[in-house]
C-alpha cells in the first residue's frame, strides 16, 4: 500500500504523506513521494500541496536505515525532483518539520504552516549535518549567521519566528483540523497571483566574510569541544558562500557521509534509540497507569524543593510538607529564587512563574496529604528516618495512593516494609538540581505493583524527565557505578596524580566535569556522612576516601565552603589548585605506605572508565538494569558522560569486549580488590566475541 495519497482538489494536487509515527523519510516513503510527483507532473493540477497525516510533518530521514546500504531514490534526488517542478509546490507544516523533513520543505517553492509548528535541523544532535541540501538552501533563504546558528545548535524554532526570518511564508493561527483548508486557500492565492515556482536553490549565493566563519568556529571550540559535526557544518555553510549550488551540494554530501560514518554519529544514534527504549519496561505492555492529579512532597530542602518545581512546572498541584514553618519558609524562598532565575534566563515569563508558585502549597500537617495521588519522600538519607515517614504515610494516605522515596542509597524494600502496602511503594530517584537534571531512576522494589511502575514511567515523561528503571541495590544503577569510578579517581590521587590531572584527563575526553571537581560541587560532607553509617568492609579501601575525610574534618566541604580539593574564587567560582591539598595527599600516601609515581592521562582514563564498565556489566548481569543502553542513558543524563561517546557500555562494545576484559584482568593483576574482579558476564561475552548490545538483543528473543 502506498504511503502517499494523491488527489486533485479544486485544481490543486494534494500529496498527503502517511508514514506513522512521525512520517520519517524511509526508502518506501521516498519512493512513493517520487511517484506521486511524477504522476502530478502532467495532470491538470495547477499547483501541488505537500502535507502530512498524523501528528507531525516529516520529522526527518529514517534514522533506523542509516546503518543499512542506501536504497534509491536518495533524498537529494527526491528533493531535486520537487524543486524542479514547473508547477508551484507548497509545503504545509504542522508538528515538527525536522532534518530531512525541513529539507523537503525547503525544496518546495512556498512554505506555510500552523503557528504551533516547529522547524529545525537537529542532525547535529545525531553527530550529522543536514545531508539533503539544508546547509546550502537555508543560508540562501535566511542568511549565513542565522543558518549557522540553526544548524549547529540543532534546536527547533517556533513557526512564528521562522516566518519572521523568511523561512516560512505564511503562518495560520488555527487548529490542526483547519490546516488543509487554509493551506488550500494559500495555494489558490499563489495560483491567482501567477507567482510560479520560487526555487530556494536559485536564490543568489549568500555572502559572509571569512571572519564570520572563523569567529563561529572559535565559539564552537568552546561549546562543543571535540565534536566533529559542528565543525563540518561550518565547512558546509561556508561552501554555500563559495560554490555554485550543485558543487555546494556535492561538498555537503561528502561531509555528511564523513559524519555518518564517524564513531561519534554511531554513538549519538545509539543514544537516540536508547533514550526511547529506556522509557519502556519489559512486561508492562497494556498495564493501565493510575491517574495522578495531585502530589505531596515531604521535605522542602534542595531536593524536595527541586522536585516540587518539576511538578508545579508541569501544572500538577503540589502539597509541600516540612517539620516547621521556618523550614517551610526557607524552602519556599529557595523555590522562588530558582523561578526568578528561570525568568531572568528567559525560560519562563512572569505569568508562568506566578502560576507555578501558586501550584505549590506549603504545610506542616501530614493530614493535608490524605487525599493526594502520589507522595514523594525527600527527607534526610537515613533508613530509620525514612521508615518512620513511610509508616506515617501508610496511616495517612488514601488507599491506592503511590508512596515514593527519593532515596539514593537506602534499601527500598526495607522502606516499603514499614508500610502495610509495599506494592504501592516505588523509588523515584531525582538528580540534583532536580528541577534541571533530566534523569529519573525509577526503582522497582521486590513487591512494587506493575501499575505503580507504569504510573511512574508515564509521570516521568509528563514532568519532562528521562526515566530509567533500576532494581534495588546499594546506589541503584548510577551511584553504584559512581562509587567505583570515584574510588579509582581517589586512588589515582594517592598513587601520584594531582586533582587537576585527574579532572583534566576526564574533561579533555569529554566528561562535563572531572570526578574530583564533581565531589567538590556536590559537597564532600555528603559522602563523609554516608560513610559514617557504614562498617569498614562496606566503606571499602580506606586509601580511596582518606583524603576526602581529612578535608571535611578541616572544614573544607567543597565549593559551598570556598575550598575542598580545590580553592574556589568567591565570585567566579573558578577552581584553583591548592598546594595544601597536594601536601595532604603526600602525607596520606606516606601514612598508607603508598609509593607515589607519575601517571599518564590515558592511564587515568583507563582506570576510571573500565571501573564503570565492569560494574555496569555486574549490574546488567544481576538484572538491576534492563539493558546496556539504559546504563548509558543514566550516565549521559545523570553524570555528564559525553553523549558522542555513547555511554560506558556502548564505549566498551565499540572498543571490543575481548580487549576490555583483558585490560580489566591486567588491572586486577596489578591492583587487586573488588573493583577489578571481572564481571562473569564480561568474561563470557569476551570469550564468545559478543557485545553487551548483542547479548541484550538475544536475551529479549528468548
Ligand atoms: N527516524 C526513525 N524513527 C524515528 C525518527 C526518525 N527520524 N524520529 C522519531 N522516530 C521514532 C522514535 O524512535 C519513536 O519510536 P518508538 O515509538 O518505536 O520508540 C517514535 O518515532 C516516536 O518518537 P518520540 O518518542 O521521540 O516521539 P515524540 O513525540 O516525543 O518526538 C520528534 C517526536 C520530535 C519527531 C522526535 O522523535 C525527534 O526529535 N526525532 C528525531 C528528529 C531528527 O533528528 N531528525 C533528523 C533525522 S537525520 C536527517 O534527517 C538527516 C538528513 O538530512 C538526511
Amino acid at each position: 500500500m502506498s504511503l502517499v495519497h494523491y488527489e486533485i482538489r479544486d485544481g490543486i494536487g494534494v500529496i498527503r504523506l502517511n508514514n506513522p509515527p512521525v512520517n520519517a523519510l524511509s526508502t518506501a516513503l521516498r519512493r512513493d513521494i517520487q511517484e506521486a510527483f511524477a504522476a502530478a507532473r502532467e495532470d491538470a493540477s495547477e499547483a501541488l500541496l505537500l502535507i502530512c497525516d498524523g501528528r507531525t510533518f516529516v520529522a526527518g530521514a529514517d534514522i533506523s536505515e542509516f546503518d543499512k546500504p542506501p536504497q534509491p531514490p536518495s533524498l537529494p534526488e527526491v528533493i531535486e525532483q520537487i524543486e524542479q517542478s514547473h508547477k508551484p509546490v507548497i509545503a504545509s507544516l504542522h508538528g515538527t518539520a525536522l532534518g530531512g523533513g525541513l529539507e523537503l520543505a525547503l525544496a518546495c517553492h512556498y512554505r506555510c504552516g500552523l503557528a504551533s509548528a516547529r522547524v529545525g535541523l537537529p542532525e547535529v544532535k545525531l553527530g550529522l549535518l543536514p545531508g539533503a541540501g539544508g546547509t546550502q538552501r537555508l543560508p540562501r533563504l535566511v542568511g549565513v549567521e542565522k543558518a549557522l546558528k540553526i544548524i549547529s545548535g540543532g534546536k527547533p524554532i517556533p513557526a512564528v519566528e521562522a516566518e519572521k526570518m523568511g523561512l516560512l511564508d505564511r503562518v495560520f493561527d488555527t487548529g490542526a483540523a483547519d490546516l488543509l483548508p487554509r493551506a488550500l486557500e494559500y495555494a489558490r492565492e499563489i495560483i491567482d497571483r501567477r507567482a510560479g515556482p520560487r526555487r530556494v536553490g536559485e536564490l543568489p549565493a549568500p555572502s559572509a566574510g571569512a571572519e564570520t566563519f572563523s569567529q563561529f568556529r572559535q565559539q564552537l571550540d568552546k561549546r562543543s569541544r571535540g565534536q566533529l559535526a559542528p565543525q563540518l557544518i561550518v565547512d558546509a555553510v561556508q561552501a554555500a558562500t563559495e560554490q555554485p549550488l550543485q558543487r555546494g551540494l556535492e561538498t555537503e554530501r561528502q561531509l555528511f557521509v564523513q559524519c555518518r560514518e564517524s564513531d561519534q554519529s554511531h554513538a549519538l544514534r545509539h543514544v537516540f534509540f536508547a533514550e526511547r527504549e529506556a522509557a519502556r519496561v519489559d512486561g508492562l505492555e497494556g498495564v493501565e497507569p493510575r491517574p495522578v492529579h495531585s502530589v505531596g512532597i515531604i521535605g522542602a530542602g534542595t531536593m524536595g524543593g527541586g522536585i516540587a518545581m518539576c511538578f508545579a512546572s508541569a501544572g500538577i498541584p503540589v502539597t509541600l510538607l516540612e517539620m516547621n514553618g521556618e523550614a517551610l519558609e526557607r524552602g519556599r524562598a529557595a523555590i522562588e529564587r530558582n523561578y526568578a532565575t528561570a525568568v531572568r534566563r528567559g525560560k519562563l515569563d512572569e505569568v508562568q512563574k506566578e502560576r507555578c508558585l501558586a501550584a505549590i502549597r506549603g504545610t506542616t500537617d501530614y493530614g493535608d496529604l490524605a487525599q493526594v495521588d502520589l507522595v514523594i519522600e525527600a527527607v534526610f538519607e537515613d533508613l530509620n528516618v525514612k521508615r518512620e515517614v513511610f509508616a506515617r504515610l501508610d496511616r495517612t494516605c488514601r488507599p491506592g495512593a503511590i508512596l515514593a522515596s527519593n532515596t539514593s542509597y537506602q534499601d527500598l524494600d526495607a522502606i516499603a516494609a514499614a508500610t502495610a502496602r509495599p506494592y504501592d511503594v516505588v523509588g523515584l530517584h531525582f538528580f540534583s538540581p532536580a528541577n534541571i537534571m533530566k534523569l529519573l531512576e525509577v526503582v522497582r522494589g521486590k513487591r512494587t505493583a506493575d501499575d505503580v511502575l507504569a504510573t511512574a514511567m508515564k509521570l516521568a515523561k509528563r514532568i519532562g524527565k528521562m526515566p530509567v528503571l533500576s532494581g534495588v541495590c546499594y546506589g541503584f544503577i548510577g551511584n553504584r557505578m559512581l562509587r567505583r569510578y570515584g574510588s579509582q579517581a581517589q586512588l589515582c590521587l594517592i598513587e601520584g596524580a594531582s586533582p587537576e590531572q585527574v579532572d583534566g584527563a576526564m574533561e579533555s575526553w569529554g566528561m562535563a566535569m572531572g570526578p574530583i571537581a564533581v565531589g567538590d560541587l556536590a559537597g564532600l560532607d555528603i559522602g563523609y556522612r554516608a560513610r559514617q553509617s557504614l562498617d569498614d568492609e562496606q566503606k571499602g579501601d580506606p586509601r580511596s576516601y582518606c583524603i576526602a575525610d581529612a578535608l571535611v574534618e578541616q572544614g573544607r566541604l567543597g565549593q559551598k565552603s570556598g575550598a575542598g580539593f580545590y580553592r574556589y574564587d568567591a565570585e567566579t567560582r573558578s577552581r584553583k589548585p591548592d598546594p595544601l591539598v597536594a601536601s595532604l595527599i603526600e602525607e596520606k600516601a606516606t601514612e598508607f605506605d603508598v609509593v607515589r609515581r607519575t601517571f599518564t592521562d590515558a592511564e587515568i582514563r583507563e582506570r576510571l572508565l573500565l571501573a564503570l564498565v565492569n560494574e555496569g556489566a555486574k549490574i546488567l548481569e544481576e538484572g538491576i538494569a534492563q539493558r546496556p543502553g539504559d546504563i548509558d542513558v543514566v550516565y549521559i543524563y545523570g553524570y555528564g558522560f559525553p553523549a558522542h561517546r555513547g555511554g560506558p557500555m556502548f564505549y566498551a562494545d565499540s572498543r571490543g569486549l575481548r580487549g576490555v576484559y583483558a585490560a580489566i584482568c591486567d588491572l586486577q593483576a596489578q591492583y587487586g580488590g573488588d573493583c577489578w574482579e571481572p564481571a562473569p558476564l564480561l568474561r563470557e561475552l569476551a570469550e564468545s566475541e559478543m557485545t553487551f548490545a548483542g547479548w541484550a538483543e538475544g536475551n529479549r528473543q528468548f
